[in-house]
């Protein structure tokens, strides 16, 4: 680590749990997960969805943040460390720097886009538009590639802004806008429902019709319980780090895991009403949470100062998960290669910013960069292999080769009894064999 950094703690316990659930709670639960859910049919997407974050998920959750408190470093640190400098172990550590750089560089310009939203929300810009042209309205806005640099560049500039000046403005803000925003998403499905009905929502939610799930729909559920706990890249490993010793892990695990599910289940509620009741036509699915809500905040009184509340909120959410993925980059290179934390946040940020800005061009702007298709290929890589397999390598580290003795210590006397032993057995085997398992059956093994 270089000489002008010291390893900064949480707070609290508060402020850690929040910063994880800032961490968790973003574009994945907001964005993300009503499209692919809506995709993937529903109910029995949204079952597997759910084994696996509490099978797979919440179990990895707990050896993340336990490798990373043991070692107090950042994630390729902690392997190397932890595995007396093993080189397939160290491998690991990389490819989790790898999948936080490459999903920081996309995540950023989706998040310039709700940016664009909250500006032309703001200004009434969105006043007389319809469901039936918003699709249009969007598909203009993603096409242009250049606004979306711009955007995109302010993003990483907050972000880098952020992970310069510490966690505790962070930690400040999360506190009070999440559970905002958790109010807000509440409000705005009441509405949806009270507008639209919500027994079509709730029968395709829970409807459980197997044979709607594809192969791909099976491993993306599974790699998206990854992404939406900010699992699989050794995030929670630095976050980990930062944590004194009395603050106990699994209580923080708890909380992060169900206050993720129930804000990615309460999106959907905010979305689907409207489009089962409008019967709109859905092109994109990525774009529903534009295309949707947008229309429907007309129908409210201040609806353009509500939509840009909700979607500034939005980005927020977005910002307190961005400057967590910006954190591992920044810590390896800090930690790794001895560079002042400041040199390195700017070294991080830039490479991270020329990524996304050759995402952000494949949308539209030219020929070239959208034969690329960048975006498309980062998300598919990380979303649904390299999270999933780093995951699993992570639960098998935990699980094997870190001394039992160095494990334990992470828990409390009461946790190791009534905890540690089912918690063992499912980072041992369940957790790795159901990864496995989604990994074989995507590859046609049966
Ligand atoms: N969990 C965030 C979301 O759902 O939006 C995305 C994310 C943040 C993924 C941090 C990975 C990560 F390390």
């Amino acid at each position: 680590m270089s000489d002008t950094t010291q390893r900064t703690q949480w707070s609290s316990s508060l402020g850690f749990i929040i910063a994880c659930v800032g961490s968790a709670v973003g574009l994945g639960n907001i964005w993300k997960f009503p499209y692919i859910a809506y995709e993937n049919g529903g109910g029995a997407f949204v079952t597997i969805y759910l084994l696996a974050i509490f099978l797979v998920g919440f179990p990895i959750i707990v050896a993340e943040m336990v490798l990373g408190r043991h070692a107090k470093l950042n994630s390729y640190g902690t392997f190397k460390k932890l595995s007396k400098d093993n080189k397939f172990w160290k491998a690991v550590g990389l490819l989790c720097i790898f999948s936080a750089t490459a999903i920081l560089s996309f995540y950023s310009v989706v998040a310039g886009w709700t940016l664009d939203y909250f500006w032309n929300s703001l200004v009434g810009n969105f006043s007389t538009m319809t469901f039936e042209n918003s699709g249009e309205r969007f598909g203009s806005f993603v096409g242009n590639g250049y606004k979306q640099v711009f955007y995109h560049t302010l993003f990483m500039i907050f972000t880098a802004f952020i992970v310069l000046k510490g966690t505790k403005g962070i930690e400040k803000a999360v506190k009070i806008l999440l559970p905002v925003l958790g109010a807000l998403v509440l409000f705005i499905a009441g509405v949806s429902f009270y507008n639209y009905g919500a027994s079509e929502t709730f029968s395709f939610m829970f409807h459980f019709d197997f044979s709607t799930i594809t192969k791909h729909g099976v491993l993306e559920a599974v790699g998206h319980a990854f992404f939406t706990l900010s699992l699989g890249l050794g995030c929670m490993i630095v976050y980990g780090s930062y944590l004194p010793s009395n603050v106990s892990i699994v209580r923080a695990g708890i909380w992060i895991t169900i206050l993720d599910t129930l804000i990615a289940v309460l999106a959907c509620f905010m979305m689907y009403p409207i489009i089962f009741g409008t019967k709109m036509e859905v092109n994109e699915s990525a774009a529903i949470l534009f295309t949707t809500l947008s229309v429907q905040f007309n129908s409210l009184p201040g609806g353009n100062i509500i939509a840009a509340l909700f979607y500034l909120l939005v980005a927020f959410a977005a910002l307190s998960s961005t400057i967590s993925l910006l954190e591992p980059v920044v810590s390896f290179i800090d930690e790794t290669y001895n560079i002042p934390r400041k040199k390195g946040t700017l070294i991080g940020s830039l490479l991270v910013w020329f990524i996304g800005v050759i995402c952000a061009l494949g949308n539209g702007a030219s020929d070239f960069f959208s034969h690329l298709a960048l975006m498309d290929k980062l998300d598919y890589i990380t979303s649904n292999w390299t999270l999933p397999v780093g995951g699993m390598l992570i639960a098998l580290f935990a699980g094997f080769f870190v001394s039992k003795k160095d494990i334990q210590a992470e828990f409390s006397q009461a946790e190791l009894t009534k905890f540690y032993p089912l918690w063992n057995i499912c980072i041992r085997y369940i957790s790795p064999a159901f990864v496995l398992i989604v990994i074989l059956y995507k590859l046609g093994v049966f």
